[in-house]
């Protein structure tokens, strides 16, 4: 089976993809995309790390689309996307465990303030502030799928109140859980749906001085809101794990902004040595004729 394998992987990486899957799968046979071009016809299938748009054009024979990246909305945003392949998502129980960890992270970070002292300590500031309870302490997950049910149950079994939201339970669902909420965690697909959903409105139905953790896409937050309601005191914190623009520019205000804290796009990382299974599984399952797992639905949006 000849593999298309693009996107966003160094050199070193894609080696240990390729050898991950045909150890499972020996009969594999890997292309760039340059190899792809003067071979199109002879491409089954393409396994892609949010590849840039028209890497998947001109393949006449692709039946199937494996993404090694759980968000699927850059390629979905690519006019050039073949219409009719089936597309799927990686869905892989160790990344929603590390979407899970940082999720709790955060809400035990905002629970305890060790933001708060962590600003302390740079200004040389020793100062206790009440130390609150979990129970005391509401989450609102935004997000229920894979990721966002993983993170919800290990909030709850740390003692947090969980109310979970998805976009299925409507908007007055979210308008009613918003009031409670201390700490907001967004684990959405960006869909046009959901793209700036993190706005004003929305940070002012929260409790004053409730925290922002975004783990999904910088497309769902509208970054003038977030700084403004952050200013005024409307949200105390935000935790950003992604934005509009990765890397994040250097000049940008949220780099250094002291309510602000910026990690490089990490929040669950594709773990190949979990992952490979699950993308040689699709390949398998392809190559067998046999039903494909985790498939987009295209007019959803994931
Ligand atoms: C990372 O953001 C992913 O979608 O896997």
């Amino acid at each position: 089976m000849d593999v298309l394998l693009c996107g966003d992987l160094d050199a070193g990486e894609a080696l240990a993809w390729q050898q991950a899957l045909s150890q499972a799968l020996p009969e594999l046979r890997w292309h760039d995309v340059a190899q792809a071009r003067a071979r199109p016809e002879a491409i089954s299938a393409a396994l892609v790390a949010n590849p840039p748009p028209g890497s998947l054009q001109g393949l006449p024979r692709l039946g199937l689309i494996q993404s090694l990246w759980a968000g699927v909305d850059r390629l979905l945003a690519d006019p050039t996307l073949p219409a009719g392949v089936p597309l799927a998502r990686m869905v892989d129980p160790a990344m929603s465990q590390a979407m899970a960890e940082t999720a709790l992270w955060a809400t035990l970070a905002l629970q305890r303030d060790f933001f708060v002292y962590a600003r302390q300590q740079r200004q040389g500031r020793w100062q206790q502030h009440p130390q609150r309870r979990a129970d005391e302490w509401p989450v609102l997950v935004l997000g229920q799928g894979a990721m966002g049910g993983t993170a919800a149950r290990a909030l709850q079994a740390a003692g947090f109140p969980v109310q979970a939201w998805s976009r299925g339970a409507g908007a007055a669902a979210l308008q009613q859980a918003l009031p409670r909420a201390r700490v907001l965690i967004n684990l959405l697909p960006l869909t046009p749906a959901t793209s700036g959903i993190l706005n004003a409105a929305l940070f002012n139905a929260l409790p004053r001085g409730a925290a922002l953790v975004n783990l999904a896409r910088g497309g769902h937050l509208v970054e003038a809101d977030l700084l403004t309601a952050l200013a005024d005191g409307r949200l105390s914190h935000a935790v950003l794990d992604v934005f509009g623009h990765e890397p994040l520019p250097p000049a940008h205000p949220f780099w250094r902004h002291e309510r602000i804290t910026v990690l490089p796009h990490v929040a669950a990382q594709t773990d190949l040595r979990s992952a490979a299974a699950v993308a040689a599984a699709n390949l398998r399952a392809l190559r067998d004729r046999q039903p494909l797992r985790h498939l987009v639905e295209r007019g959803r949006g994931y």
